[in-house]
């Protein structure tokens, strides 16, 4: 960790949420003096206590809509960033078929502000939130960053395939700002201090977090969305990579953008673990590494839900110097802490 006044400034938009809080822990033990931006419109202040029990010091923080120009563009003058690591979006699959509008506003507008911002304030460095998503159910496994892009199948989807082609767009046009889009499989886990975590609103339509939360009795049981795929056990396979080795793959990127020689530059890169679980096994796993049961009832498959998807991290291993190193089972017990303390 560094209490150095001089560290390189990194702004992180969407911050103090899931991926970001824990992004902004790993930027700080790599050095990195990183400066929220959040709007807290789907994130918890809370999530600033967590950062500073970590980290034994605050961070700062702009509670703003990182869609507004004005403001932006002072923060950036006033900071003076090196890089800019863009995590602000809204994600929820089924409210952006509901409100695709608002999809679109929030998730493609701000990343549009900031490729004019950046070349503006000569800040050449930039990580972009993207998700396997985009691949929807690709025709062969594991999937490379070769493997084509499929159209999406939500509105969200749409937005991350979209975000990607405006980054290639921009750099195409040679703006001077190197970029490199992640694209993230199945991110799960909580800082193993359990200062920091996922907060979904409402009821989680997310696997771990529905598993923690019926572990902990807010829901009476979990249903396990069809057990009639063409997979070992039948149910769905994915890709459930830590968020803090997920935090840290954004670091990476960033150093290796760092070190790459100035210019336009553009490149995606999947984040996963190279290795797929079954629905079954998750709930296994869980059980087994926390000793809580999970009631648990086979249901009918969910709309939209790919049979299985997981990652071929070569490209993630080579270019950026990483691989996952937390296993499910930690994953697991860290998420379970986690939600503990949330009780
Ligand atoms: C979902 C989104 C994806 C988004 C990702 C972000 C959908 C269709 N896809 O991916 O676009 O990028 O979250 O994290 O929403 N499951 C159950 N019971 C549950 C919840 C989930 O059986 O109550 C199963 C699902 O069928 C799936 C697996 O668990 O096989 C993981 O589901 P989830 O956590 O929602 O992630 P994805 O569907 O992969």
């Amino acid at each position: 960790m560094t209490l150095s006044g001089n560290s390189p400034k990194i702004l992180v938009t969407g911050g103090a949420g899931f991926i970001g809080s824990h992004t902004v822990v790993s930027l700080v033990n790599a050095g990195f003096e990183p400066v929220i931006i959040d709007d807290f419109s789907n994130s918890e202040r809370s999530a600033l206590d967590g950062l500073r029990a970590i980290l034994g010091r605050d961070v700062t923080c702009y509670p703003v809509n990182c869609n507004d120009a004005e403001i932006m563009a002072d923060i950036f003058r006033k900071e003076a960033p090196i890089g800019v690591i863009h995590f602000a979006a809204n994600k929820a699959v089924g409210e952006s078929v509901a409100k695709p509008l608002k999809y679109y506003r929030n998730n493609l507008d701000p990343l549009m502000l900031l490729l004019e911002l950046m070349p503006q304030f000569s800040v050449q460095n930039f990580v972009f939130s993207s998700s396997c998503t985009v691949y929807g159910q690709p025709a062969q496994l594991p999937v490379t960053e070769e493997t084509p892009r499929l159209p999406a199948q939500s509105p969200y989807g749409n937005t991350k395939a979209i975000g990607e082609d405006i980054i290639r767009d921009a750099i195409a046009a040679q703006i001077p700002v190197k970029a490199l889009a992640l694209r993230y499989f199945n991110p799960i886990g909580a800082h193993p201090s359990a200062e920091i975590g996922e907060l979904p609103l409402g009821v989680p339509a997310n696997l771990v977090p529905f598993i923690t939360q019926t572990a902990a009795g807010i829901r009476p049981s979990l249903t396990v969305y069809g057990d009639d795929y063409n997979t070992p056990d039948g149910t769905c396979i994915r890709d459930y990579i830590d968020v803090g080795d997920l935090a840290d793959a954004h670091v990476q990127a960033l150093k290796k953008l760092i070190e790459a020689p100035a210019g336009a530059s553009y490149d995606v890169i999947n984040i996963g673990t190279g290795r797929g679980e079954t629905v079954l096994n998750v709930i296994r796993t869980f059980e087994e590494a926390t000793g809580v049961k999970v009631n648990y009832v086979i249901g009918p498959r969910r709309a939209g839900d790919v049979e299985q998807v997981y990652a071929d991290v070569t490209k993630a291993n080579r270019v950026l110097e990483w691989s996952a190193r937390r296993s499910l089972a930690e994953s697991l017990r860290d998420a379970w802490n986690w939600q503990k303390k949330l009780i």
